[in-house]
């Protein structure tokens, strides 16, 4: 149960989280969609379908808690090995996603952008759908939802040396500041949290670079099932972490770690 302050205005207050150390970015890899519906003799398409409902109701929970940063891994550079079908399936699909909801997002305040390459594969009336949805939210000022599509940490990486070669950067100016510089949002901050559901540990290629320090909360839950409660419980263990950044904090005098 969420209790929404008068006004409706920066988190609200949540049992056991503490909205002084909201984590400012949170990233999502949501898996387990194929499984979801394999478990129930549907095919898998049924369970991206489902997948929506979880996506918004994980986004409302962003907004409780005030994030100012939230990004979903929507589609990977990977993601093309599927079979024909589920790619051509899931193209429709965030297509009408966007449709459906970008209206109330925009109402509502929230910045929608879209990282990833824009190769040939992506059909050019989403990628117009997509610019014209990340021209309308450019100005709203509260939370900033990225859509990865077609993202690849590692593609990310390379984008960002060629821009470096174009532009001329000299071998020994080269430092992690230019590179950083150069990724697909140079303005989003390093995630301090992602999550990842199904029961899978591991990174998959998202936000390689940027999430050198995150917390990384990993939940069985297939995505099809997560709600807005299990955003919260992914908080609430981040919170109960210790993040040191290499360095040390007050509660260790023992050194190392990071
Ligand atoms: C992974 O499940 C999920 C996906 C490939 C698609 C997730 C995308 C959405 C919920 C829509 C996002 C759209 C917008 C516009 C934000 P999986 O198929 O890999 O599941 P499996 O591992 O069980 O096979």
């Amino acid at each position: 149960m969420v209790h929404r302050p008068a006004g409706n205005v920066g988190p609200v207050d949540v049992p056991g989280i503490d909205p002084a150390h909201i984590p400012r970015h949170v990233g999502c890899v949501m898996d387990g969609n194929g499984r979801w519906a394999k478990r129930r003799g549907l095919p898998r398409t049924e369970g991206h379908a489902a997948g929506e409902d979880a996506l918004f109701d994980a986004v409302e929970g962003a907004l409780d808690l005030g994030l100012g940063w939230f990004t979903v891994y929507a589609f990977s550079t990977e993601n093309w090995r599927r079979p024909v079908d589920e790619v051509r399936y899931l193209m429709g699909f965030n297509e009408r996603i966007l449709l459906g909801h970008r209206d109330d997002l925009n109402e509502r305040g929230v910045r929608i952008r879209v990282m990833g390459r824009r190769d040939w594969r992506v059909p050019k009336r989403l990628i117009r759908l997509m610019d014209e949805t990340v021209e309308m939210t450019r100005h709203n000022t509260g939370m900033t939802f990225t859509i990865a599509f077609n993202y690849g940490g590692r593609a990310e990486i390379v984008d960002a040396v060629r821009q470096i070669v174009r532009d001329g950067v000299a071998a020994d100016r080269i430092t992690e500041r230019s590179i950083r510089a150069r990724l697909y949002d140079p303005e989003m901050p390093e995630p301090d949290l992602v999550v990842r559901t199904s029961g899978e540990y591991r990174i998959s290629n998202f936000l390689l670079w940027e999430l050198a320090y995150s917390e990384l909360v990993f939940t069985d839950v297939l995505w099809p099932d997560f709600r807005r409660e299990h955003l919260f419980d992914a908080v609430r263990e981040y919170q109960s972490r210790d993040r040191r950044y290499g360095g040390l904090t007050d509660r260790d005098d023992r050194g190392g770690g990071g």
